[in-house]
């Protein structure tokens, strides 16, 4: 008889995001003569057109295609050489961080490879969580069987939880306990929180000191605007040894729907077997990838490789720019209205308390009946999310506008 992944079973709810479509569709199916005004700030799903210089790479590989003598099958799994060098190039050496092209493996995209990481690790590691955080990293837990059960607040027996608070400015600090794997992203999905480069010390301090591996999620690295906040935790001395980083074209290059990631795995990060041996990181990634991946699609790595030109990087910085005008728009709004407003500054997310300690998805209910505005309930990214909800600023600015008027409204 067929058995399946009983782990699976402990999961509490839908992922997140379909969940709130859901309650969206049935509200609208309700209300029919309300729904074109609903607007949407809840997934981080982009609005704008892809910069030109891609659409150009894209149609040119298009035609690629169309000849034997420019066709391409299957490519290489880890990536094109040219779109990796790229990378590297422009996206770390020009920073001063050392990332070489054979330590990046491009992909669909960072959620993919933010799950998909768990295939090269044990079961018996200690992970640390920050609370709130983006669902994927604690659900493909669960799906693996590191977690036990659920317990009432949502959260699981078995992980860390690090809390993100006001009191910490929603940047956790190394906790007191030891762990093996420590999700941390910056700027964070949901809280738009950064840390300073003396807070990323110590994490690499702390991953150093207990032989642990950061799996650090730069997705949103694009939107930070403070030159002294490090954009990659690479820029941190001794990082190589203890960090795996995250990276999207999602938010940074509007490929949300395109799709095209990549993972750096440095050449000196090791992780032990169970004879104690240490064994390079890479070589499982690497073996993992191959075997379960057949590389991004070339039309879309042309398309990635093309924001890296300098074209590329004046046509990705406006797009940026763009949304993060909508997230000071909707910060100020939220602020104007009486709100204790956090984020939206070096992210695209707007982090706020809910009015008279209201719980989170009583105040999504309340956003969408009278504002027509969907949001995210902060207590679907975690327990310490309860009493908070997102706004994303991927919008279009008319639609960031009227959320804005409507929010005053209130
Ligand atoms: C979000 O809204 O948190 C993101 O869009 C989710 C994602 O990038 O997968």
């Amino acid at each position: 008889m067929a058995r399946i992944n009983d782990h699976f079973l402990k999961l509490q709810a839908g992922y997140l995001f379909p969940e709130i479509g859901r309650r969206v569709a049935a509200y609208a199916a309700e209300h029919p003569d309300e729904a074109k005004d609903i607007i949407r700030c809840g997934i981080g799903d982009v609005t704008e057109p892809l910069p030109q210089v891609a659409i150009e790479a894209m149609h040119r590989a298009v035609d690629d295609q169309a000849r034997r003598e420019t066709f391409h099958g299957y490519g290489p799994e880890q990536g094109y050489e040219w779109l990796r060098e790229a990378i590297a190039e422009v996206s770390y050496k020009q920073r001063g961080v050392q990332v070489e092209a054979d330590e990046i493996y491009v992909s669909d995209g960072a959620k993919c490879d933010t799950g998909n990481i768990l295939d090269i690790f044990g079961h018996e590691n200690a992970i640390a969580v920050p609370d709130p955080v983006y669902p994927v990293y604690v659900d493909t837990n669960v799906m693996n069987g590191n977690t036990g059960a659920a317990r009432k607040d949502g959260s699981y027996e078995g992980l860390l939880y690090m809390p993100c608070t006001p009191g910490n400015n929603f940047v956790p600090e190394p906790p007191e306990q030891h762990a093996d794997l420590v999700y941390l992203c910056f700027p964070n999905n949901p809280t738009g929180a950064v840390a300073t480069r003396e807070q990323l010390e110590k994490w690499v301090a702390y991953a150093r000191e207990h032989k642990a591996i950061l799996l650090y999620d730069g997705a949103y690295e694009a939107f930070i605007t403070e030159p002294d906040i490090p954009t990659s935790i690479f820029a941190l001395p001794g990082a190589r040894e203890c960090a795996i980083e995250f990276r999207s074209f999602s938010k940074q290059g509007g490929f949300t729907g395109t799709r095209c990631g990549y993972i750096v795995i440095p050449k000196e990060l090791t992780a032990k077997d169970a004879a104690g041996h240490d064994v390079p990181v890479s070589r499982l990634w690497a073996r993992r990838h191959t075997t379960k991946f057949n590389g991004a699609s070339y039309i879309v790595q042309r398309g990635a490789a093309a924001l890296f030109t300098p074209e590329g990087q004046v046509q990705t910085r406006a797009l940026i720019d763009y949304y993060l005008t909508n997230a000071a728009l909707l910060s100020e709004a939220c602020r104007s209205a009486g709100l204790n407003v956090w984020g939206g500054k070096n992210a695209p997310y707007v982090w706020v308390q809910t009015p008279d300690g209201m719980g989170s998805w009583d105040f999504f209910d309340r956003m969408l009946r009278e504002a027509h505005v969907v949001i995210t309930p902060g207590a679907g990214f975690g327990a310490h999310g309860e009493g908070f909800f997102r706004i994303s600023s991927f919008n279009s600015r008319e639609n960031a506008e009227e959320v804005a008027r409507r929010i005053g409204k209130l």
